[in-house]
C-alpha cells in the first residue's frame, strides 16, 4: 500500500458569496471563533496524521501563507511580555519546516482544476483532499482520521458522506451505498452530481472530505468544462470509479457550509458552544439577544 502522507487544500476560489469581506481577504482566512476556518481544517488533516499540506492558492492568498509561517517580531513581542500561552499556542499550530507547499491556479476554472493544478506536488501518491469551506464538526473522531484509518485497512478511493434530507438531494452530489466493508466503510455503486428531484439512489451527499489515488489527475487532465462552465471533480472520480474501487464513509457529527452566510454564522456559534472557556457567558448574551 503506498503511503497517504499530503493533504491538498484548495483555496483558490474567488469567495463572491461573502463580498465585500473578501475583496481584500480570502474567504478561508474568515475566522470561526479565533480560529480562520482554513486552520480548523488544517488541524483535522494533523489529527489524521497526513504530514504535508498543499495549499492550491490564487491571487490575494498570500495571507495564507503567511498564516502558516512563523511570525519573528510577533514572537519576539510575546516573549518580550511574557506571553507564553500565546507563544505556546502559534508554535503548537506551526506546521514543521518544510512541510507546506504553495501552488498557484492561475484562473478559478473550478475544483476539478484546482485539484489537477498540485499533481505535480502530489506526484505519484494517494493523497487526502479537504475543502476548506465545510467544517466537520466531530461527535466522535474527526472525519479524515475516520477516512484515514478505513483506508489503511482497505486501500482506495474514499469521499465522506452525511445525510441530507431527501426533499433537499437535489443540490448536493449524491453517492448510491452497496455493501459494508472491512474498513467500516462501504462500496461506493454509483455518484451523481446534483441528481434530478425524486431521482436519486440515497439521501447521502458527499461532504468535502476525499482520499483520491493519483490516477485522477491524469483523467483530469482531459476533464472538459462541465456544470458552470468549470472543471469539475465530481466529473473526474465518476470516470475514475469505473476502473479504480471507490469507498464511502458516513461522518458522525454536524457540517457546517462555511461558503454560505448562515452556514459560516451556525458554524461560529456551535463551535463557541463546545468551547468551555466561552460557552457559559456566550450562552448568556446569546438568550438576551434572544429575548428569551
Ligand atoms: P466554492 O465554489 O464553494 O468556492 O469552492 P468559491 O468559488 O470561492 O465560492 P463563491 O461561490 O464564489 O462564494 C469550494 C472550494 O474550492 C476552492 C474554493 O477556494 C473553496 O475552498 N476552489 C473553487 C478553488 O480552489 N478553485 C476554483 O476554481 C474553485
Amino acid at each position: 500500500m503506498k503511503p497517504l502522507r499530503k493533504a491538498v487544500f484548495p483555496v483558490a476560489g474567488l469567495g463572491t458569496r461573502f463580498l465585500p469581506a473578501t475583496k481584500a481577504m480570502p474567504k478561508e482566512m474568515l475566522t470561526v471563533v479565533d480560529r480562520p476556518v482554513i486552520q480548523h481544517v488544517a488541524d483535522e488533516a494533523r489529527e489524521a496524521g497526513l504530514e504535508h499540506f498543499v495549499f492550491v492558492t490564487g491571487r490575494n492568498k498570500n495571507v495564507i501563507e503567511d498564516h502558516f509561517d512563523r511570525m519573528y517580531e510577533l514572537e519576539d513581542t510575546l516573549q518580550e511580555r511574557g506571553k507564553k500561552p500565546e507563544l505556546e499556542l502559534l508554535a503548537r499550530d506551526l506546521p514543521e519546516a518544510g512541510q507546506t507547499s504553495f501552488t498557484r491556479q492561475q484562473a478559478p476554472l473550478g475544483l476539478g482544476h484546482a485539484v489537477w493544478c498540485a499533481r505535480d506536488i502530489v506526484g505519484a501518491e494517494p493523497f487526502a483532499l479537504l475543502l476548506p469551506d465545510m467544517l466537520h464538526q466531530a461527535r466522535t473522531r474527526p472525519c479524515m482520521a475516520m477516512m484515514v484509518d478505513a483506508y489503511h485497512k482497505n486501500p482506495g478511493n474514499y469521499v465522506a458522506v452525511y445525510e441530507v434530507p431527501e426533499n433537499q438531494t437535489h443540490q448536493y452530489g449524491i453517492v448510491g451505498r452497496g455493501k459494508d466493508t472491512a474498513g467500516g466503510g462501504f462500496e461506493i455503486t454509483e455518484m451523481i452530481e446534483k441528481p434530478p428531484q425524486g431521482k436519486a439512489p440515497s439521501n447521502l451527499a458527499i461532504s468535502g472530505r476525499y482520499i483520491l489515488e493519483p490516477e485522477i489527475f491524469k483523467i483530469l487532465a482531459k476533464q472538459p468544462r462541465g456544470a458552470g462552465g468549470e472543471i469539475q471533480l465530481t466529473d473526474a472520480m465518476i470516470t475514475l470509479a469505473k476502473t479504480r474501487p471507490f469507498y464511502g464513509v458516513t461522518f458522525d457529527g454536524a457540517i457546517h457550509d462555511c461558503g454560505t452566510k448562515i452556514g459560516f454564522l451556525v458554524a461560529n456559534a456551535a463551535y463557541a458552544l463546545a468551547r468551555h472557556d466561552l460557552a457559559p457567558t456566550y450562552r448568556i448574551e446569546m438568550k438576551k439577544l434572544l429575548g428569551g
